[in-house]
């Protein structure tokens, strides 16, 4: 009798509990049963394009598998980093701790990159990099659970220098915004333009993401290099090449660059932009079945051009599309995850690239002019190019 009322009275409990909603998420959540993607990107600031075309990307990717990954549906969770290094971490922890997302799909700055990176060493969630190139991220800090489908900073400029050479300019003026990404861009044109016979004038910067450019405009003309070599992206990129131009220095200086400079802004930059070379992992102007192909859904789909963000994202999706089929939707299966993303060779829009020992792209760099709104291949820079994964154990 006693041990029937106590049996009773814990169903009792037991019931209550449920109904009063103590049980739910647990429940909800096994029954949801979906793959929690956590998309970290700046929607905000001199960087939102470039955001914003990561997405479509990326949910292209998955709209061709019909939304799925490995079989499971998906539900998107996303925070607005806005560039902003100080709020990194803060916000890499609303996704990984709040949210308890499987992935975590992020970012562009490379500031930010390094909030992300130290959550997802701790953490051990799976983060792919879909666009900030810091170095660290696949060199000394490498990780087992990160991995990158963009560039190092240093890859572009690596094919920079000698193409500068090539063209009869010995004497270059160097430009940036004073952070990692223009920094490392520049570590990667200064080996490869001095290596080349090229001699580096002046470096010269402004902090991130100022644009107030004429001050520096001045100095140049009154340097009066060969060419003028520089990294910049997004807003502000649009912005120094107007003021390029405007400052009269365009058709005298020729300028050269990290191809971000010339990547999603052709609209916002005009006639400005023509005539400007620069090197990068992607061409509008790939004439490839693949490239075209891409090309035209991505505009049915967005009513936008896609530009090397909207590859990149793509690429992020086709990435986590293999793995997450190689281990059947089954994301804690980390072993043989990491082995198919670790292994993957994608078939991308920019050509096919595989994966280094310190998950970067191994990726040829083209070298690109501006003609008409629209880069154009106009050669390869350099073919199947690595980067040294400098300090990076793993593999
Ligand atoms: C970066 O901060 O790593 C970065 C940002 C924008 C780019 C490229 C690199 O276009």
């Amino acid at each position: 009798m006693t041990t029937r009322r106590l049996v009773l009275s814990r169903s009792a409990t037991l019931i209550g509990a449920a109904s009063s909603g103590l049980l739910l998420p647990t429940l909800a959540r096994a029954q949801s049963n979906k793959i929690r993607v956590g998309l970290m990107l700046p929607y905000t600031g001199t960087f939102a394009q470039l955001g914003v075309a990561i997405e479509n990307g990326f949910r292209m990717a998955l709209d061709e598998q019909g939304g799925k990954l490995g079989g499971r549906e998906v539900e998107f969770f996303k925070v607005d980093d806005e560039s902003e290094p100080s709020k990194g971490i803060e916000n890499a922890n609303k996704l990984v701790q709040r949210d308890k997302v499987d992935v975590l799909i992020g970012t562009v700055h490379s500031g930010v990159q390094m909030g992300i990176h130290k959550v997802a060493r701790e953490s051990g969630v799976l983060n792919l990099i879909p666009n900030a190139g810091v170095h660290a991220a696949t060199r000394a800090l490498c990780a087992p659970n990160v991995f990158r489908t963009s560039f190092t900073n240093s890859q572009p400029t690596l094919a920079l220098g000698k193409a500068m050479v090539d063209k009869g300019h010995k004497k270059a003026v160097w430009i940036t915004w004073k952070y990692a990404a223009g920094e490392e861009a520049f570590e990667g044109f200064r080996d490869s333009y001095t290596k080349a016979g090229g001699t580096i004038m002046k470096e010269l910067s402004l902090p991130f993401p100022n644009v107030e450019f004429q001050a520096l405009l001045t100095e140049i003309a009154a340097l009066k290099p060969d060419a003028v070599a520089c990294f910049f992206a997004g807003g502000g990129a649009a912005k120094f090449i107007r003021d390029y131009a405007a400052a009269g220095l365009k058709g005298k200086i020729p300028l050269y660059g990290s191809g971000f400079l010339t990547e999603g802004v052709l609209d916002a930059a005009g006639p400005a932009a023509d005539g400007i070379l620069t090197t990068m992992h992607y061409s509008d102007s790939l004439d490839t079945k693949r490239n075209q192909a891409f090309r035209l859904a991505y505009a049915k789909s967005f009513r936008l051009q896609p530009d090397v963000y909207a590859v990149q994202g793509y690429d992020t999706g086709l990435l986590l599309v293999q793995g997450a089929n190689a281990v059947k939707g089954d994301l804690s299966n980390k072993k043989a995850l990491y082995a198919a993303l670790e292994g993957a060779t994608i078939d991308s829009p920019r050509g096919k690239w595989s994966m280094s020992k310190a998950h970067n792209p191994v990726q040829d760099m083209y070298l690109r002019v501006v003609e008409n709104r629209e880069n154009k291949v106009i050669g390869v820079a350099a073919k199947a190019l690595a980067d040294p994964g400098t300090g990076c154990r793993l593999g």
